[in-house]
């Protein structure tokens, strides 16, 4: 039976560039609508930006531009960028629009007369200067907790602390740094913690959607288990849904002055997209039935299905909020999230000062194939909620071994001798070899794993087959019968079979590959392919078109350009406070939640320079000792190198103080002279080197930028009291 799908991606915010941490939940989206259509279901798939806000109110000021004028260039970028990658939305819309506007007034209105608004009066900061509410992203004081300074509103940077702005010490305004004050004003609510809200939520996360599948993955489940509390628990708290003018939103009706906060109207634009969508459809003369997917009752009658790709930092958003605004409003709702994890580059955050944060925009400027990095997502996608780690060398080994070594391939290694030898057209192919192909096939095992979104797998499988296929190349080697008289029938049938084989292989990297793929339907001379229909081997006579080349390797080299691209030099006081809480979300309480939201929100786009968490066991592994440089000096020949004697309390056998000898690569910020009588801080427990000019036998510690290069560089000293051989921990 055809299904009938909506499909959504998250919204990206209108104030910031297409990263590749984006691209993970669409590349995943965008496959799985892919993989839906070739399987004959109807589909349509939609997404928007989404405009609303401080931040996007405040960084057009700052450009000076109205927020109309922002989100107008930035919409034109972002379509630019997912288009480059393939992503094909039918509609990429904006919330600030028309469609938005009426949907969110009638989402409003419904809920209110269902009593589901509260007012309330709330005591927030104000800047008097700007003559704003601040969010907390925009407050700043020294943290309560350990005294930091310039940390945000929220939560502190330095030591880890959450509070509430109030707690701040010597707090001002990140927008025009006057101090702020107290200010009380009148705020909607949504009341999530209404009864009808915590039962519908407990019975909606624990059911299955109208395809009798889970609306959320396992994890998904267990976090909302978390917020939702024991049976007759009530953890959810009411939800601030109102703005303070000025503000770049939607006044709300019969409130003037107050307008809905960003996240109430967010979700809402994927609803505008489709309605946007439907009405250029109907210009075209094709009828999309709207309230088929959104109209609770219609829904359910025709059967439809809503499906989110989200980011695991805004599951609190679409698995509490959304469902339970549309529920209350007499909207369908959602039948699945999807929920994807964040992407780490190099086992580590995205880093502007290492160049990992990279753009869209800078990957296509760079001459690098998209496909690479859909084949590379893919592969590392499994359908759960863990993080996607691009490990920037397994990626040039898993697209050139894979899709250069394997896949193409096969066709270039057989497409030339049916052109030049047979006159483009194929022959007869081999059955016992097609048979023994297709006994290989696992369709329903690859279906599944599109299905699921465990690309991962399909793909594995996938490739299992790319090597049977090799290995009948191999086994014939049509570069010999080539060469040998009397084995043309033989050459025709071996590379006709092998082709055959390469368009099968095609067929299943479809939703992965599209681009390459047209490529191959293009020069097989092939209608393009669905996922249904017979699989009979091409047949002979068929005419194909020459041969060129498929996909080239990717180099080193082109990475590293990129790299270079993307590298930035932050001062620190902008890495500390670009520093993101961005996976906070995840793991927030919801009255936490909602201060969370505005840091996200600004996070979103922000850089952050910190390695993964490790736990205390790794961190004790290191012997971190004090030490006393008792003698420092040039070594000739180096020109990084001074030659450090360390003394930690270490003797020999007859009870003298035995020195460790380092050699330390701080030549360049320190005369060696200097340095003699200096305590400091050294790795003891590091194997101990053969270096050229000696045995290094640890290591000091010094301060620098990321690159070690432009900030210096600072060895560490400890407090006044502090004798050699101590232990730092
Ligand atoms: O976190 C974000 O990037 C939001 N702009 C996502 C919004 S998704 C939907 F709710 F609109
Ligand atoms: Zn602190």
């Amino acid at each position: 039976m055809s299904r009938k799908i909506l499909v959504t991606n998250a919204l990206p915010y209108a104030n910031g560039d297409i990263h590749l941490g984006h691209l993970v939940g669409y590349i995943q989206a965008d496959i799985w609508v892919r993989y839906q259509r070739m399987r004959g279901h109807s589909v349509h798939y939609v997404c928007a930006d989404d405009t609303h806000g401080t931040p996007v109110m405040l960084r057009a000021e700052k450009e000076g531009l109205t927020p109309e004028q922002l989100i107008d260039r930035v919409h034109g970028e972002h379509l630019r960028d997912f288009t480059a990658f393939g992503v094909a939305f039918d509609n990429y819309h904006s919330t600030h629009s028309a469609e938005n506007r009426a949907y969110a007034e009638d989402i409003y209105g419904r809920l209110r007369a269902a009593g589901f608004i509260d007012t309330r009066a709330i005591e927030q900061y104000y800047d008097p200067v700007k003559e704003m509410f601040l969010p907390d992203r925009f407050i700043k004081g020294e943290c309560p907790k350990c005294g930091a300074a310039d940390q945000y509103g929220d939560n502190c940077e330095v030591c880890g602390a959450a509070y509430a702005p109030t707690e701040l010490k010597n707090p001002y305004s990140a927008v025009s740094g006057a101090k702020p004050v107290l200010r009380t004003s009148e705020h909607y609510f949504f009341r999530l913690s209404d009864e009808r809200a915590v039962d519908f939520l407990r019975a909606w996360t624990r059911g299955t959607n109208a395809s009798g599948e889970r609306r959320l993955q396992a994890e998904a489940a267990n976090k909302m288990k978390e917020w939702l509390g024991e049976e007759g628990e009530n953890k959810l708290s009411d939800w601030d849904i109102s703005r303070d003018a000025p503000y770049f939103g939607f006044e709300i009706p019969g409130a003037p002055g107050k307008y809905f906060y960003v996240w109430l109207d967010a979700p809402i634009g994927y609803l505008a997209s489709f309605r946007n969508l439907a009405t250029k459809r109907a210009a075209a003369g094709e009828m999309v039935a709207v309230e088929d997917y959104t109209d609770a009752g219609r829904a359910a009658a025709a059967g439809t299905e809503m499906v989110h790709f989200i980011g695991k930092d805004i599951l609190y958003f679409h698995a509490l909020f959304w469902p339970a605004m549309l529920k209350f409003a007499g909207f369908a709702t959602p039948s699945q999230l999807c929920v994807n994890g964040f992407l780490t580059v190099d086992g580590a955050k995205m880093s502007k000062s290492r160049g990992t944060f990279i753009t869209a925009r800078s990957y296509i400027e760079q001459k690098l194939n998209p496909e690479w990095l859909r084949y590379y997502f893919a592969g590392k996608s499994n359908g759960t909620m863990e993080d996607v780690d691009l490990n920037l060398d397994d990626m040039i080994a898993k697209v050139n071994s894979d899709l250069v070594g394997k896949f193409v391939n096969i066709a270039s290694r057989c497409a030339g001798f049916i052109t030049k030898r047979f006159e483009a057209r194929l022959g007869e192919t081999d059955a016992a070899a097609c048979a023994e192909f297709a006994a290989a096939w696992t369709e329903g095992r690859i279906a599944a794993a599109y299905e699921e979104r465990d690309y991962g797998r399909a793909l594995r499988e996938i490739m299992r087959l790319a090597d049977i296929a090799n290995q009948y190349v191999n086994d014939h080697k049509p570069w010999e019968l080539a060469r040998h008289e009397g084995k043309e029938a033989l050459l025709h049938t071996v590379c006709s079979t092998a082709l055959t084989m390469f368009r099968d292989l095609s067929r299943y990297l479809k939703p992965v590959l599209p681009a390459l793929v047209a490529q191959v339907e293009s020069f097989l001379a092939l209608a393009s392919m669905d996922w249904q229909g017979d699989w009979a081997p091409l047949p002979a006579g068929h005419a194909i078109h020459a041969y060129s080349h498929l996909m080239t390797r990717v180099e080193r080299k082109q990475i590293d350009a990129l790299l270079e691209a993307n590298r930035e030099s932050l001062a620190p006081a902008a890495a500390a406070a670009a520093r993101s809480a961005k996976d906070a979300g995840a793991t927030q309480t919801s009255s936490s939640q909602q201060r969370h939201a505005e840091k996200q929100q600004h996070a979103a786009q922000a850089a952050e320079t910190s390695l993964p968490h490790i736990g205390i066991d790794d961190f004790t592994k290191i012997d971190l000792r004090i030490a006393k440089i008792v003698d420092a000096r040039h070594v000739e020949g180096a020109d990084k190198l001074i030659q450090l004697q360390l003394d930690i309390g270490e003797t020999d056998e007859s009870g003298r103080a035995k020195p460790r000898q380092v050699f330390a690569g701080i030549k360049s910020a320190y005369d060696p002279a200097s340095l003699v009588g200096r305590l400091t801080v050294m790795v003891a427990n590091l194997a101990p080197r053969k270096m050229k000019f000696g045995m290094s036998e640890g290591m000091v510690l010094a301060a620098s930028d990321a690159d070690g290069k432009n900030a210096g560089l600072y060895i560490l000293s400890p407090d006044s009291g502090a004798t050699p051989g101590m232990r730092v921990k």
